[in-house]
């Protein structure tokens, strides 16, 4: 039996509907039963409750040969370090107390740079370090998967596009990046999560297709969202964090995010392997995009 935390987001998702599909017996947890509905009609066995409780997690992990673990973002959250790790250390101890042979934890391209005073080096991708660094001590075989940044994540942006006919971020429209969509990085989940392998911990990249920048996203979005004049303006840190406060975001929240991009800038979220035919998954932007133009029209 493999327990799946995120069941009813991206990732988690997709790896629910790949392990019941292979005939797996799987554990669906997430705060709500009616956002997991779509994990049950698939077979799974719904375990509704919150992540940050270790009571209930150690119930989540009880009798699972494996797990899949990530850590649930409450951008909203006043003091978003101290709330990751809460949480980061009631998974991680849960895993120990219900000593859960196998682990295959979500963490992100990034994750190998300690994220420093108030997490100025990654922004929000200090805190995954951290959650390395518990994983690590697990007598289990653990994986922790870095994959680059998720296509899905520029779905946040949509109403802001809509409404001003521009991407606004403050990544430079020069650099390019892996970036990922989800379905592949809970395909590889997946994978890890059903293989047999020795104690220890072993670090997977999951890099998407190719390299690309924010304007080749936004010129293959623009068109799906009915927005063909779509293009990506770069707005100095500064200002996006403005931006970011005046959407609603919370002030930590969006000095992380500008914290983060500025990492992306600098170059210090990268492909430590290298990009090769182990760590390249299949779905390129246009695919990604193809399969979101029925729903975001
Ligand atoms: N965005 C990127 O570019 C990127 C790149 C690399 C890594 N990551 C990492 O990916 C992770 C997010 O993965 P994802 O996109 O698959 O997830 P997601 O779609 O954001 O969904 C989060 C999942 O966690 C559940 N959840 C949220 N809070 C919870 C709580 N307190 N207790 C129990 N369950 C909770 C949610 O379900 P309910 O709300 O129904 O409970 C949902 O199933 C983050 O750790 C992020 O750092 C992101």
């Amino acid at each position: 039996m493999i327990t799946v935390l995120g069941a009813s987001g991206n990732t988690g998702g997709r790896v629910v509907e790949r392990l019941c599909a292979e005939g797996e017996r799987v554990r669906a947890v997430g705060r709500d039963a009616d956002r997991l509905a779509a994990a049950v009609a698939q077979g799974a066995e719904p375990v509704v409750g919150d992540a940050r409780d270790p009571e209930f997690l150690r119930v989540a992990f009880d009798g699972a040969d494996a797990a899949y673990v990530l850590m649930p973002m409450d951008v909203a959250a006043a003091g978003y370090a101290g709330q990751q790790a809460a949480v980061g250390t009631a998974i991680a101890g849960a895993l120990a107390a219900t000593a859960v042979p196998r682990v295959v934890a979500l963490s992100s391209l990034g994750a190998d740079v300690p994220g420093g005073p108030d997490l100025e080096a990654t922004g929000y991708l200090g805190t995954l370090h951290d959650q390395e660094g518990r994983l690590r001590t697990l007598d289990a075989a653990v994986t922790l998967l870095r994959p680059g940044m998720f296509l899905e994540s520029f779905l946040f942006a949509v109403d802001a596009m809509r409404g001003h006919g521009v991407h606004a971020d403050s990544i430079d429209p020069q650099v390019s990046l892996p970036m990922v969509a989800t379905r592949d990085v809970g395909d590889v989940a997946a994978e890890e999560l059903r293989r047999t392998g020795p104690q220890g911990v072993v670090v997977r990249e999951v890099l998407g297709a190719a390299d690309v920048t924010v304007p080749d996203v936004v010129a293959a979005l623009g068109p799906a969202l009915g927005l063909p004049d779509l293009t990506y303006v770069r707005v100095p840190d500064e200002e996006m964090v403005g931006v970011l406060r005046e959407a609603g975001m919370p002030a930590d929240g969006a000095r992380l995010h500008v914290a983060m991009n500025r990492a992306f800038n600098e170059g210090r979220v990268a492909s430590l392997a290298g990009r090769g035919a182990e760590n390249s998954t299949p779905t390129t932007v246009g695919d990604w995009v193809a399969t979101l133009t029925a729903v975001a029209r």
